[in-house]
């Protein structure tokens, strides 16, 4: 029989919204991705330009996130602009994250900082990038400058969904664009570069006393829709359990889910006409993220914990919006419930902001206008904000089914 029990949310949970440099600071002029938005060769349709232009406005964004009633903010810290010059780091740059850093503290908001968000400096990639001799060397160098501006911090991501960076390295090799859908494997050499990159961040990151160091993966959610249980864990370990794997011993892992991939007798079987569908063309599908949730935690075993550090839907339909979170998030009650260990979860995004090479889909709890900057709290994030304040009235009892 069905049970409805309260939403039980551990004390200390972080409720909170997340962000990413380049896609709401504006004018990254240093990083790889702008030089592509601008010179065409990654067939990129927008540029990013201003963005939300939170390079000035953060402090705007934090005030509406304590508003909100979150306690937690992760956004990250650009290494092109840290780093416009390879050994030359730029102390201005770490006094503005530093600064951002303390803002949050200052306003409740526990920071969860990212290192590396699928942007290269320019440099590096001109260098090879990744897999070029220096890369390695490289991250330790901008890692080794931020140490010091992370003091108190206990959250850190080195780096943002490594096997979306490999996948879209293996895109760019083969010249496609990054839009295009996920039908090739990921680069092995940008693969094997991460993982070590990944593993001297965290071994860098010991230096700090109390923090917690871990990368974050996008969970694809592969299910077996023909392909039979071998090749679906193939392609589940080829896009997400290696990258899961490499997480066994950290101190925490990112879950970011959105949707599923299905796997048919002839590959991955694209969402049809018939299925129901976000802004980005992918499948609505929001038991995302406990099957997430609950697919990491098999892998890892209980003595990883998980933070969600994205989950989220691109929609132009606010209410949208707020039923795929709300089921979300009773999802990740339930694996909560049977005594997952999840410290929190931060929605994916506080902004609409700018989505990899389109304005188009519109992923924030909180509206920008392009040339005003000027911020709208959408009713989902009024939502989102009586979640935090009372999960069991605003989810209406998630265990129960
Ligand atoms: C990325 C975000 C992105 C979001 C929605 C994740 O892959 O980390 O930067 O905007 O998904 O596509």
């Amino acid at each position: 029989m069905a049970t409805t029990q309260p939403a039980a949310f551990p004390d200390g949970f972080l409720w909170g919204a997340s962000t990413a440099a380049h896609q709401v600071e504006g004018n990254n002029v240093a990083s790889d991705f702008w030089q592509a938005e601008n010179d065409g060769s990654w067939g990129l349709a927008d540029r990013s330009g201003d963005a939300c232009d939170s390079f000035h406005r953060w402090p705007e964004d934090l005030d509406i996130a304590r508003d909100l009633g979150l306690n937690a903010y992760r956004f990250s810290i650009e290494w092109a602009r840290v780093v416009p010059a390879p050994g030359h780091p730029s102390p201005a740059m770490l006094a503005h994250y530093r600064r951002m850093i303390e803002g949050c503290e200052e306003r409740g908001l526990t920071p969860v900082v990212t290192l590396h968000h699928f942007t290269n400096p320019a440099w590096l990639t001109a260098e090879g990038g990744w897999t070029s001799d220096g890369a390695i060397a490289h991250f330790a160098e901008y890692v080794r400058a931020v140490l010091p501006i992370l003091d108190g911090v206990r959250w850190v991501c080195t780096i943002n969904e490594p096997n979306m960076v490999a996948f879209m390295a293996a895109r760019r090799k083969q010249g496609l664009g990054d839009g295009s859908p996920f039908l090739s494997p990921p680069d092995p050499g940008v693969t094997a570069a991460l993982v070590r990159a990944h593993a001297q961040a965290r071994e860098l990151l010991a230096a700090v006393p109390g923090v917690r160091s871990g990368w974050t993966v996008a969970n694809q959610n592969v299910q077996d829709h023909g392909a039979g249980p071998d090749r679906t864990a193939e392609v589940s370990y080829l896009i997400d359990d290696q990258y899961l794997d490499v997480a066994k011993g950290d101190d925490f892992v990112g879950v970011q889910a959105y949707s599923r991939l299905r796997v048919g007798e002839s590959g991955i079987v694209l969402p049809g006409p018939d299925d129901r569908r976000t802004m980005t063309g992918w499948e609505y599908y929001p038991a995302a993220l406990e099957d997430a949730i609950r697919h990491t935690a098999a892998r890892l075993g209980a003595s990883t914990p998980l933070l969600v550090t994205e989950n989220g839907i691109a929609t132009s339909d606010d209410d949208e919006r707020i039923a795929y979170t709300g089921e979300a998030v009773t999802g990740l009650a339930r694996a909560l419930a049977d005594g997952i260990d999840v410290r929190g979860y931060l929605h994916w995004s506080l902004l609409d902001n700018y989505e990899w090479g389109s304005w188009e889909p519109t992923f924030g709890l909180v509206a920008v206008d392009r040339t005003t900057f000027r911020r709208t709290v959408k009713p989902s994030a009024r939502w989102f904000g009586q979640l935090v304040r009372d999960p069991a009235a605003t989810l209406g009892g998630p265990a129960a089914s």
